[in-house]
């Protein structure tokens, strides 16, 4: 039998109290390449002790803290990459450090566990950044289940900042496609992986998968073991996103850390940085980014010193962008610097064989990730996913194929699946039988066939959740969703409002 020792109330390290051969043997497990770190505050020694043996087992380093306090002392420490909080503890509530954890820049995945949650506590939790409430008793194994996936989901989210090489599978997802088109970026990118100094330049409409080649090129190469590193040239402002890129020396700007702060290109030392969206990138910074690849090195915003790095650098935009440097928007000299490999990523409607593979992959992933038995597609809603024209290109069929394992009951896709232009009218029949289009709770008076996913999927949430009275339980059954995936919905659409709390109050 295990037995937790006093330790733990300081959140010291489970392991380091426990001379048991079988732990430390989990622990050096050959084959696993990163644990994930997990904190878990509970007062119960027999459910701190079972989780820290279970999830051990699943690759993950366990502490265990019996009071806020305890938890607070672990947290300063470190942040591991997931805190499961009970909410009631000696010295205050759970949702309390819940809350906490939110504001942290590297905030954790969080799981609350409760005895008796009610509708409000549950929603205030995920209001709070929980991702879902667990009731008392909580099997260690069902905890497993849940956090693996949402943990390793948030790493490949946090992936372009972190030490690359920590877990190839997750940064470099596979390159799905057996046509010829497909089969030829394949080859560039095995070329280029192997000249580690060669700018790579990838042009492609959106969604076609340029990102996900930077990340080849980067992971198959001499450099997967440093960092790859991924910044949007559209998302921020020229003088942010300068000092991101190139980092900056104390007091030189307003706001600026007082002691400097190293750039992405100093982070990624031995790595790549991957420039996305370059074709926004203002006259300004085309200038100094010309002048890093043509002496590898370049100076802080405000720093004298040239600072000497070696980062391959490869850039990706959806634009035209020998039109833009006709236009004159872009430095001609910098296009050629940059173009010296460039790879070019086919619109999915050009390669319409890749259409089952992607399709075929899509579905099993997210019949997984969300827990439901769809295992393939009937031949007609094949046949539409293949006439489709796929303006989205492979993001598009990504998310239709999210969307039909989401409404999907059974264990096949059909044509009432797919939210695709050419089936919205069998959408509609489904839906209008309890949401009349005309009195649709956003507001929205559009006919169902001219309005987006996104908005129709957000009507019928509001619709079952009104009708449930903000029964969590009851509305994820009826959307046939698992809870995680509502709270997850109700958050991106703003659902968890004060008419929500008061809705659940009514009920809970
Ligand atoms: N060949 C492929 N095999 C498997 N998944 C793919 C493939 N191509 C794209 N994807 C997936 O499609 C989605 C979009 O890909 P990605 O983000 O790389 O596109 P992008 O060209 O960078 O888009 P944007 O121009 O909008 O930034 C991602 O989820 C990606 O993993
Ligand atoms: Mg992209």
């Amino acid at each position: 039998m295990l037995q937790v020792d006093a330790g733990l109330a300081e959140g010291v390290s489970v392991h380091a109290t426990w001379a048991s051969a079988e732990v430390a043997a989990v622990v050096q497990k050959p084959d696993m390449t990163t644990r994930h770190t997990l904190l878990i505050v509970d007062a119960d020694p027999t459910f701190l002790a079972e989780v820290t043996h279970t999830l051990s087992v699943e690759g993950f380093t366990v502490r265990g803290a019996s009071d806020l306090g305890a938890a607070r002392r672990s947290l300063a420490e470190k942040t591991p990459d997931a805190v499961v909080i009970e909410q009631r503890l000696p010295d205050g509530l759970g949702i309390d450090l819940v809350r906490e954890l939110r504001s942290k820049a590297d905030a954790p995945v969080v799981i609350m566990t409760a005895m008796f949650p009610d509708t409000k506590s549950v929603v205030e939790a995920v209001r709070e950044g929980a991702l879902d409430v667990l009731e008392k008793p909580v099997f260690p194994e069902r905890l497993a289940s849940i956090l693996i996936p949402a943990v390793e989901d948030a790493r490949h989210n946090k992936a372009p900042r972190n030490e690359a090489g920590t877990n190839p599978d997750l940064s470099r997802p596979p390159i799905i496609g057996d046509t010829g088109l497909i089969a030829a970026v394949r080859d560039q990118i095995a070329r280029v992986a192997n000249t580690p100094s060669t700018t790579v330049l990838i042009q492609g409409e959106s969604g076609t998968g340029k990102e996900l080649v930077a990340r080849a090129v980067h992971f198959d190469g001499k450099r997967a073991k440093r960092p790859f590193m991924a910044i949007n040239c559209a998302a921020l402002n020229e003088n942010i996103l300068e000092a991101e890129l190139f980092g900056y020396e104390r007091g030189s700007f307003t706001g600026a850390n007082a002691n400097g702060k190293q750039g992405l290109l100093e982070s990624a030392d031995g790595g790549s940085v991957f420039l996305d969206e370059i074709g926004e990138m203002s006259p300004g910074l085309q200038a100094k980014l010309l002048r890093f690849l043509q002496e590898s090195s370049f100076k802080r915003v405000g720093g004298v010193k040239d600072i000497r790095v070696d980062v391959r650098i490869i850039a990706a935009t959806n634009r035209e962008l020998w039109d833009d440097v006709k236009r004159g928007s872009f430095r001609k000299d910098l296009f050629f610097r940059l173009n010296v490999m460039p790879i070019r990523v086919p619109a999915l409607r050009e390669r319409r064989e890749d259409v089952k593979a992607l399709a075929d992959h899509f579905l099993r992933r997210f019949a997984i990730d969300l827990r439901k038995q769809v295992s393939v597609f009937s031949p007609d809603a094949m046949r539409m996913l293949e006439a489709h024209d796929w303006p989205g290109n492979v993001r598009e069929l990504r998310n239709t194929c999210e969307y039909a394992v989401i409404v999907c009951d059974g264990t096949t896709v059909e044509p009432r699946h797919l939210a695709l232009p050419e089936t919205r009218a069998d959408l509609s029949v489904t839906v209008s039988a309890s949401a009349p289009v005309a009195a649709s709770p956003s507001g929205s008076l559009l006919p169902l066939r001219d309005r987006s996913l996104r908005s129709v999927e957000e009507d019928l949430i509001r619709l079952v959740l009104a009708e449930t009275k903000f029964n969590i339980s009851r509305a994820s059954r009826q959307l046939g969703i698992n809870r995680s995936t509502l709270y997850a919905k109700m958050k991106a659409y703003g659902l968890e409002t004060d008419e929500a709390m008061v809705g659940a109050a009514a009920v809970g």
